[in-house]
């Protein structure tokens, strides 16, 4: 169904990158937000910035009765919610052996849980407001496997398992939509901000994509929704590749992530934001373009 704007729309993972570009152009066309994320402080800041109304909920997407609360405030702001986002997720680089179990248990809790939290909440007040759209922002990596990724794998397969689910379970109900956004290498902090188990800091692969292009996608799918919707000039190419050649793509990917993911400086063994938020190196972008490496005068990014 296509909403009709101005709308309540609650967006989980405000605080940065896609979710912080979703807020601004959700914003500055009207809609209302609720802004969730983990630091409060941080998206007092994002709301002061944004040119409409936001109230600001801080959440962990583990916790049921925190994204309840937080749905439940959009309620009571705006008399409805009629559309929602989640960006929400963190990551984390080494083998599977070599990331701590809560960690790769932590990854999968965020995209599963956090996601079906989100989905009991908003659902019943879709249809209290006689329609709503979902977007899940899921990745690339749900549709490929990456070595030394593997714990953000297994998160993102899990979570599209989940989300194909709901889109079944719904697909009979007139004006309740859920749909999925699946972007490559975007250029956000989430690089900076992952934990690492692998030796080095990981960085975005190129080719790289604005917060800006996937946020397009992502309002894009609120107002006419689609099953899953792939952001990156090459992700239907890997997966291509990964289903259809898998052999090639076994030999192929682990240079590859040597070369282009765990390029960053050597570095002792780092949980990231994987437990609490980091807000301090939370911003719209990465600089993982190379405009954004020209603008920081050629440093390496991962200095911060
Ligand atoms: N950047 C990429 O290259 C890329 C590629 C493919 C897919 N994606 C996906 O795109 C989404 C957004 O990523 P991004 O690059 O924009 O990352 P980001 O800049 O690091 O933003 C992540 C957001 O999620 C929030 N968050 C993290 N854990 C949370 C939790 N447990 N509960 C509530 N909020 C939480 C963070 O805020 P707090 O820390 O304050 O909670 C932050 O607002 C993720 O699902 C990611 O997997 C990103």
């Amino acid at each position: 169904m296509a909403l009709t704007s101005p709308r309540s729309v609650v967006v989980v993972g405000a605080s940065s990158g896609i979710g912080l570009a979703t807020a601004h152009l959700l914003s500055a066309r009207g809609d209302r937000l609720v802004l969730v994320a983990r630091d409060e402080a941080r998206l007092r800041a994002v709301a002061d910035e944004l040119p409409g109304p936001a109230v600001v909920a801080a959440a962990d997407v583990t916790d049921a009765e925190a994204v309840e609360r937080a749905v439940a405030a959009g309620v009571a702001a705006y008399g409805q919610v009629d559309g929602a986002v989640t960006t929400a997720q963190a990551m984390a680089y080494g083998t599977v052996e070599q990331v701590p179990p809560e960690v790769l248990r932590r990854l999968v809790d965020v995209a599963v849980d956090g996601t079906a939290h989100l989905a009991r909440a908003v659902l019943p007040r879709f249809r209290e407001a006689g329609g709503g759209s979902l977007v899940v922002v899921s990745s690339l990596l749900a549709e490929i496997a990456v070595p030394s990724m593997g714990a953000y794998c297994s998160a993102k397969w899990g979570q599209l398992g989940l989300v194909r689910t709901l889109q079944t379970e719904v697909r009979h109900e007139r004006g309740v939509d859920v749909s999925l956004v699946l972007p490559g290498a975007v250029d956000t902090p989430i690089y900076r901000q992952a934990a690492t188990y692998a030796g080095r800091a990981g960085s975005a692969p190129p080719p790289v994509v604005s917060p800006e292009r996937v946020a397009e996608a992502v309002v894009k799918r609120l107002d006419h929704p689609r099953r899953a919707d792939h952001v990156g000039p090459v992700n239907l190419l890997a997966v291509a590749g990964f289903r259809g050649l898998p052999a090639v793509y076994d030999l192929l990917v682990g240079p590859m992530v040597d070369q282009a993911v765990l390029r960053g400086p050597r570095s002792a063994d780092d949980e990231g934001n994987v437990f609490r938020a980091r807000p301090g190196a939370e911003r719209l972008r990465g600089g993982w373009t190379l405009a954004g490496r020209l603008r920081r005068g050629g440093r390496a990014r991962w200095r911060g």
